[in-house]
């Protein structure tokens, strides 16, 4: 089957089987390989995406529902030079990266949380990234990062 879907802001065509995950067409047919699979089966959020900018998980959803779509990887995650964006920086100067195997999930679940919500409080950031699994950081150092994204972000707005 022909798959046509903006992937980061780019129109993409492949050929693939077309009962393909969006996980598996992601990563073995445009070789984003940022997007990772931990459980398979919905439960972890390893494989988080963006869907026309709501956060799903890849593993549960076929390419064939995307095609037409838009998707955010975590390749389309970062700052206009390319290096990472202040969410991404934040992660890092809180020790909310460890193995790093959740991250990318992660980001992805904190975008969405920020893009629906930029003043969201530490239980709205718990409930945001519910979906996502860590089993290195006990989550307090990826709160952290994302409520300092939150106000960065609101400082930002007003000094606009
Ligand atoms: S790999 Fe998709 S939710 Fe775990
Ligand atoms: S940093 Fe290792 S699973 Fe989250």
């Amino acid at each position: 089957m022909k798959f046509e879907l903006t992937v980061n802001g780019a129109k993409m065509t492949a050929e693939a089987p077309a009962d393909i995950s969006l996980l598996n067409f992601l990563r073995d047919h445009l070789h984003l390989t940022g997007t990772k699979e931990g459980c398979g089966v919905g439960e972890c959020g390893a494989c988080s995406v963006l869907l026309d900018g709501k956060l799903v998980n890849s593993c549960l959803i076929l390419a064939a529902q995307a095609n037409g779509r838009s998707v955010i990887t975590i390749e389309g995650i970062h700052a206009p030079d390319g290096g990472p964006n202040d969410l991404q920086q934040a992660f890092i100067e809180y020790g909310a990266v460890q193995c790093g195997f959740c991250i990318p999930g992660m980001v992805l679940a904190g975008e969405a949380l920020l893009g629906s919500n930029p003043h969201p409080s530490r239980r709205d950031i718990r409930e945001g990234i519910a979906g996502n699994l860590c089993r290195c950081t006990g989550y307090q150092q990826i709160v952290d990062a994302i409520e300092a994204t939150a106000v960065k972000r609101q400082e930002k707005v007003r000094h606009d």
